[in-house]
């Protein structure tokens, strides 16, 4: 029996439907309120659940129609439940609950930062030797390093105790007037040639913190004694060199793991992806650039893994 999957994300502000046939996608439509986002800086919670409420249906039959399927050959329904924001991951919920029931389906729900994980499968085959491997997470909302083992056996090592990557190059790109969002921009702009010596880093076994950089980086626009491609640069430096000391951290702790996975927004980052490539002994997987950021297509994707993959009901 075909394997015809309806997937759903709304954790945050995109509203994205992905459309997934024996593993393989057939349609991915996503709608993100850039032009709000940019007036107000950032996402602001209640708007984006509201842009959910305009576009969902629209992103649905965009869906189905590019698919070139019937609404009742969908054979399972995929959700984002968590982690996200409350009002947005409703919508996409009302939304599965309600489809589900149309079709006679019990819904499935998945969780955001773990199809991030599994986004690189999305147009890559996936193999079970891959496991154990290291997963980095670098988004908007969140940043974590994590020991994946099986689908559902996931230990996180190390998490953002303040701001993920995100959201601080998003808040350094907005102090620097750079176009939102800031990560993306800081991208653009970035060179190597001059870089300012922000500060030390702590020892890699210390959890992830990111409000320090913001506050010295602010300190440093303040003093206008620098270019704005030379601050961000040197910010966007800051970070990678936190991710990559805490990732050879982890390395060393666990010798068996000979791959990385990472996803997220910040993973389209052109600087990361080179630098993480330096990492001996270890292949780093990039998920394809589309994919990096918020998708249903991970949904749908992570839904189809754990269908042909986990035996035991508990696990979907
Ligand atoms: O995963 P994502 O789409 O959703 C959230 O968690 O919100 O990530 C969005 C984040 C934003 O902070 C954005 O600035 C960042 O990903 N981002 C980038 C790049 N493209 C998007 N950061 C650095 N370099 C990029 N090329």
């Amino acid at each position: 029996m075909n394997r015809i999957i309806l997937g759903i994300e709304t954790s945050c502000d995109d509203t994205s439907i992905a459309i997934m046939k024996n593993g393989k996608l057939l349609s991915n439509i996503t709608f993100t309120p850039n032009n709000i986002n940019k007036k107000y800086g950032g996402i602001v919670p209640e708007l984006s659940a509201r842009f959910h409420c305009e576009y969902i249906d629209k992103a649905f039959w965009q869906c189905i129609k590019k698919a070139k399927i019937k609404i009742s050959d969908i054979t399972h329904v995929a959700y984002t439940s968590e982690p996200g924001l409350a009002g947005s991951l409703h919508i996409g919920k009302i939304f599965a609950n309600q489809m589900a029931m149309l079709l006679n389906l019990k819904p499935m729900k998945i969780n955001h930062n773990i199809a991030h994980i599994f986004s690189y499968f999305i147009d890559h085959n996936f193999k079970k030797d891959f496991f154990p491997f290291l997963a980095l997470i670098v988004s908007g909302g969140n940043t974590f390093i994590a020991l994946v083992f099986d689908f559902d056996n996931i230990k996180i090592l190390n998490q953002t105790v303040d701001d993920a990557v995100g959201e601080v190059l998003d808040k350094i790109g907005r102090a620097l007037k750079l176009p939102y969002p800031g990560g993306k921009s800081i991208d653009s702009i970035f060179t190597n040639r001059k870089n300012i010596n922000l500060f030390k880093h702590l020892p890699a076994n210390n959890k992830f913190s990111f409000a320090g950089l913001k506050t010295r980086i602010l300190n440093i626009i303040i003093q206008k004694k620098y270019s704005k491609s030379t601050i961000a640069s040197s910010a966007l430096k800051w970070v990678i060199t936190e991710l990559k000391m805490k990732l050879s951290y982890y390395l060393s702790k666990f010798p068996l793991v000979t791959s990385i996975i990472i996803g997220g927004g910040v993973s389209a980052n052109k600087q990361l992806r080179k630098s993480l490539q330096t990492l001996k002994k270890i292949k780093c997987f990039f998920p394809t650039k589309t994919f990096a950021n918020d998708n249903a297509a991970m949904i749908a994707k992570l839904a189809d893994l754990k269908i042909i993959n986990c035996k035991s009901k508990n696990a979907l």
